[in-house]
This record gives C-alpha cells, structure tokens and sequence, in this order.
C-alpha cells in the first residue's frame, strides 16, 4: 500500500476539478471585462455569469433569476439572516445549537441589535426535533434558519418534516421566512428548495471542486429581503460589486456536473464511509463514532462526514500524527477565546469531556478510492497504537 497522500479533509475544501480550473484560467485570460461594461468586452464577461447562474440555477431546480452570487457560502448566510426583513411584527429567530459559525454569529449580531433569538436544542446524535421547531415559533417569529448538512458530525435534519411545521404555521397566518444552510449538502443530497417551501437556501463552490471565495444565495420570489451591501446594484441590486467573474465561471462548471451527476454522488460515497467507518471502530479498540449511525436506511446520517473519537487522545495531536502518514483531515471546528475549548457541536450533543477531545472528522469526496480508505484505516489504528504507547 504505497500510498502517500489521502485527502479526507473534503468539508473543510476540497480540490477543485480539473475542468474548473480551465473555466477559471479561461475566464481570467479572456473573458476579463467588466459584465457592467456596454461593449464587447463586458457582453461576453457577462454572458459567462449568466452560463453559471443557469447551471446553479438548474442545480437546484430553480430559475436563473432566483441566483444571488455571493463572496462565500458565509456571505450567503449573512445575508439571509441579516437581510431577512423582520416586517411590523417580527422581531424572534429561530436557530439550532449545531449551526456554522456562519449562522450563529450572524444571529449573535441580530441579538445585539435586539431581535430575540431561541437556539433549539439537538439529540445526541446531533438532530433537532421538529416537534421542538412547533413548540417555540411565536407571533413575531419572522425567520427560521436550520441547516441541511452538519459540517462536524454529518447529521442530516429533517428538513421534510421541518418543512410541514413551517407549512403548518404559514397556513395559520404566521409571516415566516425559512433559510437553510446547504452548504454540506450541496452535490451531496438531493436538493430543491422550492419543493420544501424554503425561502432562502446558501450554498458554496469550494466544498463541490469549485473556486474559493464564491458562493449563492437562492431567493424565492417576493422574499423581503435587503441588501448588505451596496453599491452598483449587481446581483438584482441584493449584492453589489463587480462579479468575481473568474470564481463564478468556475462554480458554473462544478454546478454542471452537480446537475449531471450529483444524484450519484451519495450512493459512491456511503460505501467508501462505511467502510471507513467499519475499518476503524474494528481495528481501534474504544474507537466511537459520533453522530448518526451510518447505515444505508438511515436517513439522518449524511454520505461523507465521519466524526470518530479516540478517548483519552486529543484530536489536534491525532491530526498532525496523521499527516505525518501523508493523512489529511480535521478536528471539529477551532476552540475559541474565552469560551469552552473543543466542538460547540459535540458539546450540544451532551457528549463526555473526552469524546469530544479526541474527535477528529474525516471527511470524504467523490475523488476518493477503497484503496485511500484502507490506508487511512490502517494508518489511523497504528498512530492510535503509537500515541496510546506514548500517552496511554
Ligand atoms: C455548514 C456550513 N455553512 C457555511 C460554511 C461557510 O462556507 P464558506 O467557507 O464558503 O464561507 C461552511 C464551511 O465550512 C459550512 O460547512
């Protein structure tokens, strides 16, 4: 097993694809005009946003028109929660414990400027509990905003059954926004935000083999929603400065494939998870996995994210021991300052002290093969045997 380097670090980047590298190189040496630009130039710049706009668009089974070009999937989540307007009434949100710092923090800013926020709970798996959503939508509760995909654990919410409580209370009068975070589910599950009702729904390129720096925002029709920045009016006015046309070009290809292909991409992933997953809770004694178990008929527990501990090692030492062995992967999400270090995620969850210490994600990508699988297994118990020896 000669292998040297194994990617599994997929939710944090992934690579992008050869063909998006071309539209981008393409974009940058010959479509380099302004698309607000009247003459040659500018059309032709323009013409490949609009060719992007219609393969996101198509992506997600929606209209071109519907497509907000965005700075990043964090910038298409602020966005939709700083942009949703609250109307006369509103002034309650709704989020969950287990969101992106993406979301959080922007419900944090809405906080200080005196919108109440309610921060829904989650199992131990890392699921909400829609019942839950019912019981604290109020009056003035004007946005929802609960994810697809969790980037830590893998959980996937129950965005059906989430969206008939929604559904439920909009027919009961209630003016409700929802905007959902599918940033890991994009490529990844099936996704049609008009089928579900959703008012808002963020997306990112980097994480499908597209460019960084370039994300969208879908935005159903006649949704209240104000710009956060302004300038010339692009992107419908809801997004001002000039296109990253390069970027865009890039995330039109990855979005074309995703069209093409992207129904394939779960039933490719979950068996190389799966075995992952088998490969090291076998082969590492007192290895967990966390989050939802990963078996086929489970339909919370997402195709590419894997988050296993190692009790009594820390996931820091476990991610720079693994990339000495050529293994590429992430501890949950960075401890921040003044606050409990390690995952906000897995802490929500209720797991002990040092389930959540030892944590490390692996995180998986339609690029990856059986034979990269087995030699993170095998290289993942031998560094668990060497620091175990060394700190056990
Ligand atoms: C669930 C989720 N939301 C939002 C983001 C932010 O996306 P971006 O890196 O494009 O800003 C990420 C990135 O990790 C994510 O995993």
């Amino acid at each position: 097993m000669a292998i040297r380097e194994v990617y599994l670090d997929n939710s944090a980047t992934t690579r992008p694809l050869p063909e998006v590298v071309r539209a981008v190189v393409d974009a940058l040496e010959n479509n380099y005009g302004n698309p607000s630009s009247l003459h040659r130039k500018g059309v032709e710049a323009g013409r490949v946003v609009t060719r992007a706009r219609e393969a996101v668009a198509a992506s997600l089974g929606v209209a071109p028109a519907e497509i907000v070009f965005t700075g990043a999937g964090s910038e298409a989540v602020n966005l939709a929660i700083k942009g949703a307007r609250p109307g006369k009434r509103g002034r309650h949100v709704i989020t969950t414990a287990v969101e992106h710092h993406a979301v959080l923090n922007a419900c944090a800013q809405l906080k200080e400027q005196g919108i109440e926020v309610t921060v829904l709970p989650v199992d131990a798996a890392g699921v909400v509990d829609p019942e839950r959503l019912a019981a604290e939508l109020r009056d003035d509760t004007y946005l929802v905003s609960i994810m697809y995909v969790n980037n830590e654990v893998g959980a996937v919410q129950p965005l059906v059954e989430i969206a008939a409580v929604i559904g439920a209370a909009r027919k009961a009068g209630r003016r409700l926004l929802w905007h959902v975070d599918a940033v890991q589910a994009y490529g990844k599950l099936p996704l049609r935000p008009r089928e579900l009702g959703v008012d808002l729904l963020s997306i990112s390129a980097h994480k499908v083999h597209g460019p960084k720096g370039v994300g969208a925002l879908y935005v159903a029709p006649h949704t209240p929603l104000q710009p956060l920045v302004a300038g010339g009016g692009q992107e419908w006015g809801l997004r001002s400065g000039t296109e990253n046309v390069p970027g865009i070009a890039g995330f039109g290809v990855a979005a074309e494939m995703i069209a093409r292909e992207g129904h394939l991409a779960a039933d490719r992933l979950r068996p190389l998870k799966k075995r992952l997953v088998e490969g090291i809770l076998a082969a590492v004694p007192g290895a967990v996995l966390n989050g939802p178990a990963c078996d086929k008929e489970n339909p919370r527990c997402a195709p590419h994210i894997a988050n296993i501990s190692f009790p009594g090692l820390r996931g820091e030492i476990l991610v720079h021991s693994l990339e000495g062995r050529g293994i590429y992967v992430s501890t949950g999400s960075a401890c921040s300052s003044g606050k409990k270090p390690g995952s906000h995620v897995l802490q929500a969850m209720g797991l002990k002290e040092d389930v959540v210490e030892g944590a490390i994600r692996f995180s998986l990508s339609i690029t990856n093969t059986e034979e990269e699988i087995d030699y993170a297994v095998k290289n993942t118990a031998a560094v668990v045997e060497e620091l175990r020896a060394l700190y056990g």
